[in-house]
């Protein structure tokens, strides 16, 4: 496995790879099973994988949580090497943003709601970095979950409109045994916070109305940001010990909007 710091180095190394399928899981890091289940099917769907590890500080509006977000190189490296990745791309962000963030990009419609009006410029930092990323790799295929469903959809919706000639291919969701989605900020819980934490999937797949779904999960001591309905799927996001978790299900065939 080769480790690339720098643009310039794999730019030179990706115009050696072209004889062979290039899939691509772009991540920020503090990886776990759910990353891992990305990167598995890469790998056996591809002749390289190729993985990158930046945490894109354009995409935190929030300065504390750009701060707070875990950093666990040493550990994704070991995992990503167990993977049999072939490459992984760990730019800075003066490799990343040479000249600062002079471009952007931004969608109107489908970034407007849920995670796009909680967290405003959100979306517009991960599209930038996610065209770059692809840009730079010009992968077949490039690997994304479904529990940042809005993410998937709006990065599908960019390829599409700028005709980046890179397959996004939608992965399930991986989930703990409690039914809590895997994320990186699982790991900001305590352990009977992570236990409560699964109660966010269990309410939305029960709960009739995404108003039930808020009463129940504000009597489980959350703090909920949106309950909402959206392309055939319920989605949530609410605090939990100060920690922010997203989460969706698809919403049973005859109930959907
Ligand atoms: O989902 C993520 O981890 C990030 O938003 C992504 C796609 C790697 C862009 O920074």
């Amino acid at each position: 496995m080769r480790v690339w710091n720098s643009v310039e180095q794999w730019v030179e190394r990706r115009s050696a790879l072209s004889a062979q399928t290039i899939g691509f899981v772009p991540t920020m890091g503090a990886l776990h099973r759910g990353h891992a289940a990305l990167i598995e099917r890469c790998r056996a769907e591809n002749g390289i994988a190729v993985v990158s590890i930046f945490v894109n500080p354009l995409q935190f509006n929030d300065p504390k949580d750009l701060d707070r977000y875990p950093r666990t190189m040493e550990r994704d490296l070991m995992l990503l090497e167990n993977l049999n990745v072939d490459d992984v791309f760990v730019p800075s962000p003066a490799e990343m943003y040479p000249q600062g963030c002079r471009f952007y990009v931004e969608e109107a419609s489908s970034t407007a709601i849920m995670e796009g009006l909680h967290r405003p410029g959100f979306f517009k930092g991960v599209m930038t970095v996610v065209l770059k990323l692809l840009n730079l790799v010009r992968a077949d295929r490039a690997y994304f979950g479904e529990k940042d469903f809005q993410q998937l959809k709006i990065i599908q919706g960019m390829v599409n409109d700028f005709f980046i000639p890179t397959e996004i291919v939608a992965c399930p969701t991986v989930r703990e045994p409690s039914g809590l989605a895997e994320s990186s900020r699982n790991a900001l819980l305590s352990a009977a916070g992570r236990e409560r934490a699964g109660s966010i999937f269990q309410v939305l797949t029960s709960a009739s109305t995404p108003e039930q779904a808020r009463t129940q999960l504000e009597a489980c001591g959350f703090s909920v940001d949106y309950v909402e309905d959206h392309w055939g799927r319920r989605f949530a996001a609410a605090s939990l010990e100060g920690v922010r978790l997203i989460d969706n299900v698809a919403l049973p065939a005859g109930t959907r909007p």
